[in-house]
């Protein structure tokens, strides 16, 4: 008997994945199918996957292709089941030639050539609209940002703003965006979010002009400099159904999340006392370590320092007293 396994998010099920489990059934006599969890899909960049995993591993099942649906749950975890299942055959869809070659160790792979026009990204896209992001600043977060940004789907990194032309130019050739603005209301008027990665300075002046736009803002920290600023465009942001996030990109990491969770749940006893610091190898003469009028360090990086505490103690420092 050969098994077959191969491996999908199949959201929205469609032709493209009919075609794929036809196929992989019809290299041999028994087909597994793995279906990623939601969890899986986020910490891959997958970040719009719409249906449940109950419901698309329903919709793999329905084909009939399927003899065995397992959940795919982290990486790594093709070898695991390659093993456990005796698997003979590696079945998945052209996008990936070569990206799966290291399994050949433990059987056969077979690239099988995917449907054309057809893919879960492009239905998303005609139901569910788009996030047009453009970018104000254009320095070393900025940089990093849009490089990363790729990997996520349902976003798109249209254009960038500068008052400087000439980095702004630069900045979208570098990266091929598909303009460069110095015009702030021309700049608003191309997209429907924006990255603030701009000097501290200009963070709230940035936000304000973006929310009064009606542009959903994603602020690199520190967001803003003075509580007041900080309450008056969080008003602004929810009087017009508007996102606005500060940028600490921890409190999103999976393996935060998940330290968090094990850390609430009691595993290790009643918390009593956090301990947090941030370190990190760098050069001399960082903005970070010399800028005086900003707050250095302290309103660079304090937020990563206090939200650990903040996570497990709450806001208000007089409620947890043991
Ligand atoms: N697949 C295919 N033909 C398509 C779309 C997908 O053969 N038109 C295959 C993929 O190559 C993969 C399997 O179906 O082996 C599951 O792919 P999945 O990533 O769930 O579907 P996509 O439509 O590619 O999803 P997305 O657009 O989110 O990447």
């Amino acid at each position: 008997m050969k098994t077959v396994i191969t491996y999908g998010s199949f959201d929205l099920f469609h032709q493209g994945h009919y075609n794929i489990l036809k196929r992989a059934k019809a290299l041999g006599d028994y087909l597994i199918v793995g279906v990623t969890t939601d969890y899986y899909d986020t910490v891959r960049g997958k970040l719009n996957v719409v249906e449940s995993l109950m419901d698309r591993i329903e919709h793999v099942r329905e084909t009939g292709f399927a003899d065995k649906i397992i959940i795919e749950d982290h990486v790594g975890q093709k070898l695991e089941d390659i093993q456990k299942y005796h698997v003979d055959i590696f079945a998945i869809g052209s996008d990936w030639i070569g990206k799966f070659d290291y399994i050949k160790e433990f059987c056969e792979v077979v690239y099988l050539e995917r449907t054309k026009g057809i893919s879960s990204t492009m239905l998303r896209m005609k139901n569910y609209e788009l996030i047009r992001l453009g970018i104000m600043g254009s320095g070393r977060i900025a940089n990093r940002f849009v490089g990363e940004a790729r990997y996520v789907s349902g976003i798109h990194v249209e254009g960038v703003y500068n008052p400087h032309l000439k980095s702004a130019t630069a900045f979208a050739e570098k990266h091929e965006l598909d303009f460069a603005e110095d015009d702030i209301d021309e700049f608003f008027s191309r997209i429907n979010a924006v990255y603030i990665a701009s000097p501290h300075a200009t963070h709230g002046d940035y936000a304000k002009k973006a929310l009064e736009a009606g542009k959903h803002v994603l602020c690199e920290k520190p967001f803003v400099l003075t509580k007041k600023e900080a309450e008056e465009l969080y008003g602004i942001a929810k009087k017009s159904g508007l996102v606005l996030m500060e940028a600490i990109k921890t409190a999103y990491a999976p393996g935060f999340v998940r330290l968090m969770g094990v850390a609430k749940s009691g595993l290790i006893g009643q918390i009593k006392d956090v301990e947090s610091c941030f370190t990190r190898l760098t050069e001399s003469g960082l903005r970070e370590l010399t800028d005086e009028k900003f707050g250095g360090s302290f309103t660079e990086f304090g937020s990563y320092v206090l939200l650990p505490i903040i996570k497990l103690f709450g806001t208000d420092p007089n409620e947890n007293r043991f």
